[in-house]
Formats: C-alpha cells, structure tokens, sequence
C-alpha cells in the first residue's frame, strides 16, 4: 500500500474516485484509520471542542494542537496528515500563517495544513504553497467565524452561492489542493465540484462533493447528545465505551476482577 499524497488525490479526481477524511486527535485512533484504510486524517481544530472540552472552535491554540499532530502522524504512516491552523495564528498576514504552518509541519511532522476563508486568505495559501506546503481551504461555514456568521447556518443559499464559487475559484487559483465545503446547499457544492480541478470535500454538502469528512467521534456515535443533521453514526461506540466502564467498575466492586488468571 502507497502512502497517500496529495498527488493522488488529484487523481482521484481525475478518474471520479471518491473518498473518505476522517478527523483524528491521537496515536490509538489513528491507528485504527490506519488499518481501515483511511487515506487522509485531520487533527481539526474541533479538538477544541472533543479534546479540551471548550464550546467553540475559537480558544483552542497551536501548542495544544501539535503534540495531537504527533501522535496521528505515529499511528498512520500511510494517511495524508492535515493540521488545522487555530483561529488567530493565520489570519493577520501570510507571514504569520507561513511561521504557524512551519510548526505544524517541523514540530508536528504534518503533510498539509487546513486554514478556514476564500478570498480573504488567498494571499496566505500562495505564500504557504509556494514555500512547499500543500494547504487545504475550507468555505461555506466556517466554525472560527461563527459570531460573524450568526450562529451554524447553511451557507451559500440563495444570492449567497456566487460568493461561496468566487471562494471557491480564489483558493484554487491561490494554490489549494483541495477545499472543505461545510454546510452548504447540495446542489451548489454539486456545482462548485465540477467547476473546480482540485477535489472538494464535503461536510452537510451533499453527495456530489468528490470527499467527505466527519468528526471521527460523530461518525462512530461517541458524542454525546444532539448531532447535526450532516452526521451519520456508524457505530455506538460511546454506549459501548460507558458500558464497559461501568461493567469493569462493578468487578472491581465485587471483587471478580482481577481473578487468578490475571494475576501474578
Ligand atoms: O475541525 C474539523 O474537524 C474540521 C472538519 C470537520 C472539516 O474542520
Ligand atoms: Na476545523
């Protein structure tokens, strides 16, 4: 098995292959994608919210967010690894984007970077691309931006898809191999995903994006209460997770475990 890079996922494109991103915050998980055949993780910045438990995507910082790099990049030596750059070490100008990208890539070993906007970051994905790290655009919904976006609403509706293609059309033309669209009509992602060469990458987007993402944790059934409509759980791994602590704590209680065979 080749290890994926983003070569091949402009083939993909090419040939009409789809595929499938996951997110990923640690070496065990990754692991498991891994043998799943997973060909490209995220650590997203929604480790803000799954990891470190904060409410929106905003608070979470580069130092919290490389040491998950490291152990993704251990775990899945044949996934392409993107790293989300935090809301605030992008934003300001290209050079600033180019210094937090170079630490996600030396410190945290990643392939690619993902940082959220269109045309207002062109200028940073063509620095960073022309210094030799492929970056991932992400348009619609921006979760950094939700208190200027009034809260997680579909974007692109209406009037509004001609500024999600201009978007589009801008992080292509600045160097992006590839863009995220979150939360956005099915059939304006279906149009903006022909229009473009480089593959998209849907989440709340529809069927006619050439990827799709999910937050691991949404995707197995590990979150706890309401998902977004986007989300499909594949699994109950959070019922089969508290169900194994709760049945291990009443062994300990009882005092089955550990029996004779599990000790020395
Ligand atoms: O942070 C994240 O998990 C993401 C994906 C959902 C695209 O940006
Ligand atoms: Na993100």
């Amino acid at each position: 098995r080749r290890p994926t890079r983003v070569q091949h996922l402009q083939q993909m494109k090419a040939t009409g292959e789809r595929w499938a991103m996951l997110t990923a915050y640690d070496y065990s998980t990754a692991r498991l994608f891994e043998e799943a055949g997973i060909p490209v993780l995220l650590i997203g910045d929604s480790a803000a919210n799954v990891v470190y438990g904060y409410d929106t995507t905003v608070p979470v910082t580069t130092d919290e967010l490389i040491p998950l790099v490291r152990g993704v990049v251990r775990g899945a030596p044949h996934a392409l690894v993107v790293a989300d750059l935090p809301f605030g070490s992008y934003e300001s100008s290209p050079e600033q984007a180019l210094a937090t990208a170079t630490r996600f890539m030396k410190e945290g070993g990643a392939h690619a970077v993902k940082l959220e906007g269109g045309e207002r970051v062109a200028d940073q994905i063509a620095l960073l691309t022309a210094a030799g790290i492929p970056v991932m655009a992400h348009i619609g919904f921006t979760p950094q931006s939700v208190n200027t976006l009034g809260g997680f609403r579909v974007q692109g509706r209406g009037a509004g898809a001609e500024g999600l293609l201009t978007d589009a059309i801008a992080v292509q033309a600045a160097g992006a191999f590839s863009v995220v669209m979150e939360m956005v009509p099915a059939e304006v992602a279906g149009q903006v995903t022909r229009k473009l060469t480089i593959p998209t990458i849907g989440i709340g987007a529809g069927a006619d994006c050439d990827a799709q993402v999910l937050v691991w944790q949404d995707m197995a059934g590990y979150t706890s209460g309401k998902t977004a409509k986007f989300v499909k759980r594949f699994a109950a791994v959070g019922d089969e997770l508290r169900t194994a602590a709760a049945a291990y704590a009443d062994e300990v209680r009882s005092g089955t475990f550990p029996g004779p065979e599990h000790s020395f």
